[in-house]
């Protein structure tokens, strides 16, 4: 299996002084996030859903970079559960900067035999659970108040959704849905608060190496099929993310908002056209 060079490397520190909470951080794109903002400098809430372990280590290796770090666990798709973490997030970090909202799951079916209980569990977690995020995160950027020695922005958020927010997916109505709604809630957010400072933005992955598409890529025939869809003719890595979403919260990017960074290797390009139309 071809992989690139991919390792974290040393980063300038832009995001020094900053405070981030990162949802679904221990493991795949969530825990990578987690760690290149640490690099770059940010302080860190590690949000987990059950793996306490794995965002325990995350935090970890976030304080061996010199950081604030701190796993709080909480399912974003509970209200109380979200209040509960960003009271966490300002009693540890005294407050907000950036919020990645990254919690995400599967569960596929059929349409004809998907029960409600899978349509809302997806639905719940991936898209009303982004929802009260960044309703909170709003809410803590207002409460505090610019300050430009920290960023020149009131304060980022940055939305993980999918190729599957423009591309349709057989067998997975309703992440698909999940994620196509995430997509006009952020350009909807964005709308309503660039005049005050807030920038709001996805990120759209494509398939990247993590335990939620393993079946897509751990077997050489399925990753022999899964490249005839990316142009690039390689599988994401979490880095590969990481690094665009710590470009997105830095001043940097000042003047986006509003916007999907798609982080894909081509799979939107249409690869069927390739050759041939
Ligand atoms: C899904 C993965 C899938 C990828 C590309 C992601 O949003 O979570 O399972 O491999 O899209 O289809």
């Amino acid at each position: 299996m071809q992989s690139a060079d991919l390792a974290v490397r040393p980063v300038a520190p832009v995001l020094l002084g900053q405070r981030a909470l990162v949802t679904g951080a221990s493991s795949g794109i969530g825990r990578a996030i987690a760690l290149a903002l640490g690099a770059a400098g940010a302080d860190v809430v590690v949000n987990y859903a059950s793996q306490a372990g794995p965002a325990e280590a995350v935090a970890t290796e976030l304080r061996d970079l010199g950081r604030q770090a701190v796993a709080v666990r909480a399912d974003v798709g509970r209200e109380a559960d979200v209040l509960a973490l960003f009271e966490a997030a300002r009693a540890h970090l005294g407050g907000l900067d950036i919020l990645v909202a990254n919690a995400g799951l599967q569960q596929d079916a059929p349409f004809h035999e998907m029960s409600l209980a899978q349509w809302q569990r997806v639905i719940d977690v991936n898209l009303t659970g982004q929802f009260l995020c960044c309703r909170e995160a709003v809410r803590e950027f207002r409460r505090r108040g610019l300050e430009p020695a920290r960023s020149r922005a009131l304060g980022k958020i940055v939305c993980v959704s999918s190729v599957h927010e423009v591309i349709p997916w057989a067998g997975h109505v309703n992440y698909a849905a999940s994620k196509g709604g995430v997509m006009l809630m952020m350009k909807s957010i964005a709308q309503e608060y660039a005049r005050e400072g807030i920038r709001v933005n996805s990120v759209a992955p494509g398939a990247i190496r993590t335990p939620i598409n393993r079946e897509a890529w751990d077997t050489p025939e399925a990753y022999a099929r899964l490249l005839t869809l990316i142009p690039a003719r390689r599988i994401g890595e979490p880095e590969d993310l990481a690094r665009a979403v710590t470009w997105l919260v830095s001043d940097e990017a000042d003047y986006v908002t509003g916007t999907t960074l798609v982080v894909d290797g081509g799979m939107t390009l249409y690869p069927g056209f390739e050759a041939g139309g």
